[in-house]
């Protein structure tokens, strides 16, 4: 049962993950985001067994498949799936199934992951990193939720005929309808509001959409203010005014495209993680790429990769107290000063990987000594 299953949860002894490191900084911010997840459940007594396994350009290296059988199969028998990122320059000009890219799309796809949960949140802490100036950006708080497994990224047909190619941009009103009841069941948890985002004004596919939200709207009754901005505006409201959202849906390239602008509102795409749910497992995957211009560095920000960790906790395993101290710990080391180079400010110490992860860590373990002794959670 995934993140989009209703009702209770038995309590697990074990987490068994399937671990997709992938290329560049992908497998860098994995390990940090593993080693919080070991310590953010080992309290609650609950064991992390994990399934390391290819993808991406390393898997076609090993073995020509950008997914390979036997991490397809890892990752379907897995409670829940994480992936660092996948790319690497030297792919260029290969065909497209050789194509770390299609290796992704190929996984999202069989693991029946539909919707993408994207949070923005700009803490306090960060407000002075923020591409935009403090007063604009304090408070942002948006949930950026994509379609992930329809649009232009698997429409047919598609082909590249060498003096003209083509792709096909499809929805089918199922796919629509899912989408924005989801979105209305997360407003109604956070500020009771959905931009539902299209380009109404050009694209067929886009009036479906918007009547389809307008219909599951009114089928949901009163209660969640639903608006409709078209995808050009969306772009210079979420940099003119970025609190105005709360839960922004997309379909599958402008939320692509929106979230790496989104980034920039906390001050570097490596701040942003990720949940992608659906029918089948549950795939964690930061927001950011492979970053080859910084791999093998030490110095990639891990904390898209550790948000990503808190996701999984509240949607697929139901330890909300475990996601909180989660948050609380990665909160705390960037109220503390402790930044990657990405997040520092001038004059700061630019910490690596480890020591960003090592600061997490040390911050987690205090909190559950202090919930330990007053015998609760921590917030
Ligand atoms: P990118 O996200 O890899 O990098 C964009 C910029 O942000 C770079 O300057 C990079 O250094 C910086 N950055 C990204 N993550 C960071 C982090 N954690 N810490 C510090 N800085 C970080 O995007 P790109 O350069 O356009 O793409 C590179 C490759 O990654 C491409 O092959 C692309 O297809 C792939 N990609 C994969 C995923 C994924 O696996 N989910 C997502 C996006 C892009
Ligand atoms: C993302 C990435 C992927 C996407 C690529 C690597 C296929 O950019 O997860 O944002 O476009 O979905
Ligand atoms: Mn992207």
């Amino acid at each position: 049962m995934g993140g989009l299953s209703s009702g209770g949860q038995a309590k697990r002894s074990e987490l068994r993950i399937a671990v997709l490191g992938g290329d560049g900084i992908g497998p860098e911010v994995t390990s940090a985001a593993m080693q919080v997840l070991e310590a953010a459940v080992r309290d609650d007594g609950v064991k992390l067994v994990r399934d390391e396994r290819p993808v991406g350009w390393t898997a076609v290296l090993q073995t020509g498949s950008p997914l390979p059988k036997e991490t397809l199969d890892a990752c379907v028998a897995a409670d829940a799936v994480f992936l660092g990122a996948v790319g690497h320059p030297d792919a260029s000009g290969q065909p497209r199934e050789k194509l770390p890219e299609t290796g992704l799309l190929a996984l999202r796809k069989a693991l029946e992951c539909w919707a993408n949960l994207r949070p923005v949140r700009v803490p306090p802490s960060l407000v002075g990193v923020s591409a935009l100036r403090a007063e604009r950006v304090r408070g942002t708080d948006v949930m950026i939720l994509r379609e992930l497994g329809g649009g232009l990224y698997y429409g047919e047909p598609r082909a590249d005929e060498g003096k003209r190619a083509y792709n096909t941009m499809v929805y089918s009103d199922l796919e629509v309808r899912r989408m924005a009841r989801l979105a209305l069941t997360l407003a109604r948890g956070r500020r009771g509001r959905v931009t539902s985002v299209d380009k109404a004004n050009v694209l067929e596919v886009s009036r479906l959409w918007r009547r389809v939200v307008d219909e599951t709207a009114a089928e949901a009754g009163e209660g969640i203010e639903v608006d409709h901005m078209l995808v050009d505006r969306a772009a210079m409201e979420l940099v003119l005014n970025p609190t105005r959202f709360d839960v922004l849906l997309t379909e599958n390239l402008f939320g692509d495209i929106l979230s790496d602008q989104a980034g920039a509102l906390v001050g570097s795409l490596g701040a942003l993680g990720s949940a992608s749910l659906g029918d089948g497992t549950d795939l964690y995957e930061p927001v950011h790429g492979s970053a080859p211009d910084i791999a093998g560095k030490g110095i990639a920000n891990p904390l898209g990769a550790i948000d990503s960790v808190a996701l999984m906790l509240r949607h697929t395993f139901h330890m909300d107290d475990a996601a909180r101290r989660v948050e609380y710990a990665y909160g705390a080391a960037l109220a503390d000063g402790v930044r990657t180079g990405d997040l520092a400010e001038p004059g700061q110490k630019k910490a690596s990987t480890t020591e960003f992860t090592e600061a997490v860590l040390e911050r987690l373990q205090a909190s559950s000594r202090e919930a330990s002794i007053v015998g609760g959670g921590v917030r």
